[in-house]
């Protein structure tokens, strides 16, 4: 039959159904894609802060199992705590500054902290082998005494490496025989632990010419000392009290130290930073 043929009042009343099925099902369409849509946002925005907060959390115990060694290196470092999740920070830390790690880097009295030198590494400088100084300043320390000599200068060594026990001696046992406080004591002598001579570094020097001078102010006016200002530095020598120095520790025109290679300049040069 043709559709011309069919009344218009019956086409009207079967297209009108369908239409309205169409436009009832449209927003039921509109609404879910919506509902889907949020609840993939919820998804996407949640999931990783949730992801955030695990690592955190997970962070923390392996933190705390480090913290002996970070606060060790590091005493300055906070704690950590969940409301301050440092230790991912802390731990790059620990594997960047191993070289740096000293358990103590205060000074003491004007003095600062240095290592013992190991006996493996101390060589003598004099005959007897009574004094030492590590390998590298020896070798160094025996040129510039021979380029002196060769000029009619004689440096002797007085004191070179010393242990706790030495320096515990010097500052402690002078201290009570000349009734001294500790800050004057410190004034001419480190607290143990804090001496220079420790690291094997350091050496005081005497004019062989003039020895009423040894260990004396009246060193700085020897031809030793004039000798040693113009030329220690071309054998890696330095004064390390020169008058007014920033730790305040008295003129010592005698005691010279090493830094010749990168050990002995860190030493002495890290520490201060
Ligand atoms: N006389 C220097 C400061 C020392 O005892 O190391
Ligand atoms: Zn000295």
């Amino acid at each position: 039959m043709d559709e011309i043929d069919i009344p218009e009042a019956i086409r009207d009343t079967v297209e009108i159904p369908k239409q309205s099925r169409s436009f009832l099902s449209l927003p039921l369409i509109i609404g879910g894609i919506l509902c889907f849509g949020v609840l993939l946002l919820l998804f996407l925005f949640f999931s990783p802060l949730k992801s955030t907060q695990n690592t955190v959390t997970k962070s923390l115990p392996q933190a705390s199992s480090e913290k002996p060694l970070v606060e060790s290196d590091s005493p300055n470092n906070p704690t950590p705590t969940p409301d301050n999740p440092t230790p991912i920070r802390t731990k790059s830390n620990t594997t960047e500054q191993p070289a740096n790690a000293k358990p103590n880097t205060e000074k003491l009295l004007g003095h600062l902290p240095y290592d013992v030198a190991p006996q493996s590494d101390l060589q003598a400088i004099t005959a007897d082998g009574r004094l030492k100084l590590r390998s590298a300043a020896t070798a160094k320390f025996r040129q510039m005494q021979a380029a002196a000599q060769a000029e009619g200068i004689i440096l002797t060594p007085i004191s070179a490496f010393r242990n706790i026990e030495d320096q515990e001696q010097l500052f402690f046992g002078i201290k009570e025989q000349r009734v001294q406080d500790a800050a004057k004591r410190a004034e001419v002598s480190a607290p143990p632990g804090y001496s220079e001579h420790h690291t094997g570094y350091a050496i005081d020097i005497g004019d062989g010419n003039a020895p009423a001078t040894n260990v004396e102010p009246e060193f700085a006016n020897t031809a030793a000392f004039g000798w040693l200002q113009k030329n220690a530095l071309k054998y890696s020598f330095e004064l390390s009290f020169p008058p007014d120095n920033e730790q305040g520790v008295s003129y010592e025109p005698w005691h010279w130290r090493f830094v010749g290679d990168r050990h002995s300049l860190e030493t002495f040069y890290k520490v201060r930073n």
